[in-house]
């Protein structure tokens, strides 16, 4: 294959209680994103997974009065039930659990050892033995000094901490400093959006702390290859995930050469609480083995609920599950990428949800494909028109908003992109409908039921019908990365694919092309098929 490449991750969520609202954002971002990139032809790797191991999974397993291994193996089918509800289509899922992981995780630690043992005559190495008394916060996995603290709770999460003192192996993050004050400087769009790598700027300016890596009081773990007294600490075993994913360490030439593939990824998304574990240990431990940094991290914000941080522990955790019963998973994409600014916190409620599914789906985009393919069978015989010749303009229209029409369908794959490329799903989403609306206008200023009337402006209404269904057909192709169903159901009901189950990304993989004006051929049988957005009534939601 010779087309480029595309990697990109999602965090691997611990698998201590079941994906919530917040987990499955990053995730259907993601999958937006990947689709996207399939349709325009690139070849994908879209990665997400769980992570199985450390002390916080492990405590969950004993309140649940199970082995971890065994609750791990309960929780997983949850995450991959959850994703499969919402149209997530990752090529891979990595549990870290896996043999493969093991092996990667492990083969990895070695390499820098090796690295350490040829070079010692130059420095010290990376990889050495210590004494680590601080603290340590469960559920975020990880490690404070007592300045870091807040009122001696995690500065993070607000709960509890619990003093450690632990011979352990250590990395030697300080090593990094110069190293990684280059990457930023040399890299500016490293970390995105900007905030985030002005944040990660000043961490790394403020100077680095080597990292205890193993510990020895718990054993759910992936134990050390040297000294099997210690599990590798939850962090750098779970960071790894995005290289044994792809066959770092392997012995199968067939696995390792997907590493050739697709390492750097082009993106990792994550959430803006685990920033440092991302943009900061994640490629000093890359270096340290004389691997590639990825190319970009992007931290997203969060979701809020009455201007909270929606969590399960908080207890204002949504499930997904819930909405998709209610509102459909292409509305619950739609609603995630389209109302919160990709990389900024974003407030989400009901009403604000009933809102934009009323507004943005059952009325302008539903109504207008139930509408005009109600006409199309009324006044057309159920067929796309035959206009003339399509890309050149429909002749016997010269009407104003039929050129506005074209133009905005013209400018739309290039405003998309543009968009796509800074991760602004709202500015994608946003140019999409300028095409819907214009296409309702069109409508309402052309008459089409008026024309219908006379034999006399038959040209006229093919031409309306067609430039109206054609504009359906193109916007269609870009609501697609983020609601993949509907948008298959729309090019099923123009005559277009035969089956609605596959994305549109399994077909289309040439995007700017098949959204050229004209590409719907004249003759295509259109059905009209029930509402894709029946109307919410308010008192229901
Ligand atoms: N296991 C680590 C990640 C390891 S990656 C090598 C972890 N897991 S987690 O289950 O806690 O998931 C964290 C991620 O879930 C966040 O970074 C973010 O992507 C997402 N979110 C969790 N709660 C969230 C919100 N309330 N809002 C938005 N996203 C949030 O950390």
């Amino acid at each position: 294959m010779s087309e480029p490449t595309f990697y990109v991750t999602t965090p691997i969520y611990y698998v201590n209680s079941v994906p919530h609202l917040g987990t499955a954002y990053t995730t259907v971002a993601a999958d937006a994103l990947a689709r996207y990139r399939r349709m325009t032809g690139d070849d994908v790797m879209f990665l997400t997974g769980l992570d199985e191991h450390g002390q916080k999974v492990a405590q969950a397993a004993e309140e649940h009065g199970v082995g971890p291994q065994e609750w791990v193996d309960s929780v997983a089918p949850e995450f991959r039930a959850v994703w499969d509800l919402l149209d997530i289509s990752n090529d891979d899922f990595i549990r870290t659990t896996e043999a493969r992981h093991v092996r990667g995780a492990q083969a990895f630690l070695e390499r820098i050892r090796e690295r350490d043992e040829a070079e010692s005559a130059e420095r010290e190495p990376y990889i050495y033995q210590g004494h680590y008394e601080g603290w340590y916060c469960v559920p975020c996995e990880t490690y404070y000094t007592g300045d870091q603290l807040e009122d001696g709770d995690c500065p993070n999460c607000g709960r509890a901490t619990e003093f450690l003192v632990e011979d352990n192996w250590f990395f030697r993050l300080s090593a990094f400093q110069e190293p990684l004050e280059r990457l930023l400087e040399e890299r500016p769009d490293f970390v995105q959006p900007e905030t985030r790598m002005n944040e990660v700027a000043s961490f790394v300016k403020s100077g680095l702390k080597d990292l205890s890596i193993s510990r020895k009081t718990f054993s759910w773990g992936i134990p050390l290859p040297f000294d099997d007294e210690h599990v590798m600490y939850v962090w750098f075993d779970a960071l790894l995930n995005y290289i044994t994913a792809i066959g770092y360490g392997s012995d199968d030439p067939d696995e390792t050469a997907l590493f050739e593939r697709y390492w750097p990824a082009d993106y990792h998304f994550v959430g803006k609480d685990i920033i440092r574990f991302h943009c900061v240990i994640w490629p000093a431990m890359l270096m340290a083995a004389g691997c590639e940094p990825p190319k970009h991290v992007f931290a997203h914000g969060f979701l809020l609920t009455k201007g909270e941080k929606m969590s399960k522990s908080k207890g204002n955790a949504m499930s997904p599950q819930d909405l998709v019963e209610r509102f459909g998973v292409d509305a619950y994409r739609y609603y995630f990428l389209r109302d919160v600014q990709f990389g900024a916190d974003g407030s989400i409620s009901m009403e604000s949800m009933v809102q934009r599914y009323n507004g943005d789906l059952a009325n302008d985009w539903g109504n207008l494909v139930s509408r005009l393919f109600n006409m199309t069978e009324k006044y057309c015989d159920g067929r796309v028109p035959d206009c003339g010749d399509a890309a050149d303009g429909c002749a016997d229209d010269e009407s104003t908003e039929l050129v506005e029409l074209q133009a905005i369908a013209g400018r739309l794959p290039s405003a998309y992109a543009d968009a796509m490329a800074r991760l602004e799903y709202v500015g994608a989403l946003e140019a999409t409908w300028d095409l819907i609306k214009q296409t309702n206008k069109y409508i309402e200023v052309s008459m089409p039921w008026q024309l219908a009337k006379s034999e006399e402006d038959r040209d006229r209404l093919d031409a309306v019908m067609y430039a109206a269904l054609e504009a359906v057909r193109i916007a269609a192709l870009f609501t697609a990365p983020v609601m993949p169903k509907t948008s298959a159901e729309v090019w099923r009901r123009l005559g277009l694919v035969d089956d609605a189950d596959a994305g549109l990304d399994s077909l289309v993989h040439d995007l700017a092309d098949r959204a050229s004006w004209g590409g719907l051929p004249a003759g295509s049988t259109v059905t009209k098929g029930d509402a894709l957005f029946p109307r919410i009534v308010e008192d229901e939601a």
